[in-house]
């Protein structure tokens, strides 16, 4: 697919992600809209943007909606466990209800839509690094469950779209991804320890810190996301997009304390429930049929945020 003139609709268009989705689909000539309830996300994500091409609506995905459209990405999720834990039930209607609505609203315009599933589906994995096939270890009662599981039900539901409607369905299950832009709050390992580094705070590490995360760089997630957006024969498949350059998470503070220049402490926190111990992904699938592989380094994504995030707080942002 050429995004040239398509009329393309970013549900979450205004979050992390959105925001630099949305820059580059209009930079190739789409037309989008962007339905967002702001509950994570900020117009001022798409600052500067608006114009013929874009337009951005208020709208909560779990209400139906109708709308003409040729693609539809569906990003609509809070992602960092802070935010999606803070109101569980509206989670996982926005995860099961939400990506119903936009399937069937693309089914109604033969359109075709991408879901951004989450490497959460894998859980606490047994299998490493994650491959597809693997059908992951996840609580299913547990406070990450209206995450996980709202994301492994929106899966079910989008396949048996594809199965029994032959809506063209693809799925691309996003591992860790940061950059510039990732809100202040957003509470995820690397905004926090950008963030506490340099307001010269020590770093908060919960658990012991072995734990391992495969950080994947946002243009590169984007750059997986067009890919599958535009390919051709990909309805009904699967596929994960990510790092698999795997750190501990006291690396990733060592390196930010590098990185940022500042000598603060590390403080330990109790882990969080279900947390889990290791998460990389395999990408021999999105390598061979996509064509697509991360391209930024680790620590040169993290100068790229770390510069962002300064000038931000320098600004006053919070
Ligand atoms: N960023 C990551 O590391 C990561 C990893 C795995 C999966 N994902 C998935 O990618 C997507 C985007 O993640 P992100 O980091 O940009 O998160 P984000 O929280 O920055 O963005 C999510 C956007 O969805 C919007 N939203 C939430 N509920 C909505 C609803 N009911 N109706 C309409 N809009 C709603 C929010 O306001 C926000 O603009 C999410 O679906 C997330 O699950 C992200």
């Amino acid at each position: 697919m050429n995004f040239e003139n398509q009329r393309i609709v970013v549900a979450g268009g205004a979050g992390f992600v959105g925001g630099h989705l949305v820059r580059r689909l209009l930079e190739q000539g789409a037309r989008v809209t962007v339905l967002d309830n702001f509950h994570t996300g900020s117009r001022a994500t798409l600052a500067g943007l608006e114009g013929d091409r874009l337009s951005v609506v208020d709208h909560d995905v779990c209400a139906p909606l109708d709308m003409a459209c040729d693609l539809v990405i569906n990003l609509a999720c809070p992602a960092s466990p802070e935010h999606y834990q803070a109101d569980p039930l509206q989670t996982w209607r926005t995860s099961v209800f939400g990506s119903a609505n936009l399937v069937e609203m693309a089914q109604r315009h033969g359109a075709r839509i991408v879901q951004a599933s989450t490497s959460e589906v894998y859980g606490d994995p047994e299998l490493h690094p994650q491959a597809e096939t693997y059908w992951g270890n996840v609580s299913c009662t547990g406070p990450r469950a209206c995450y996980d599981e709202g994301k492994r039900a929106a899966e079910t539901y989008l396949l048996d779209m594809f199965r029994e409607k032959n809506v063209d369905v693809r799925i691309a299950r996003l591992f860790n991804t940061y950059g510039p832009g990732m809100a202040i709050n957003d509470g995820r390992v690397v905004s926090n320890f950008v963030v506490q580094a340099l307001r010269g705070e020590a770093l908060t590490v919960f658990g012991d810190g072995t734990q391992t995360r495969s950080f994947c760089y946002v243009s590169d997630t984007v750059n997986g996301l067009l890919a599958l957006a535009a390919g051709r024969g990909l309805q009904g498949q699967v596929f994960n997009i990510g790092n698999p350059d795997e750190r501990s998470v006291l690396e990733i503070a060592e390196l930010v304390r590098t990185l940022t220049g500042s000598a603060v402490a590390m403080r330990r926190e109790p882990a969080a429930i279900d947390d889990p111990r290791r998460r990389c992904p395999d990408i021999s699938r999105a390598r061979q049929r996509l064509g697509w592989a991360p391209e930024t380094a680790l620590r040169d994504g993290l100068e790229m945020t770390i510069a962002d995030f300064r000038g931000r707080l320098a600004a006053g942002a919070t």
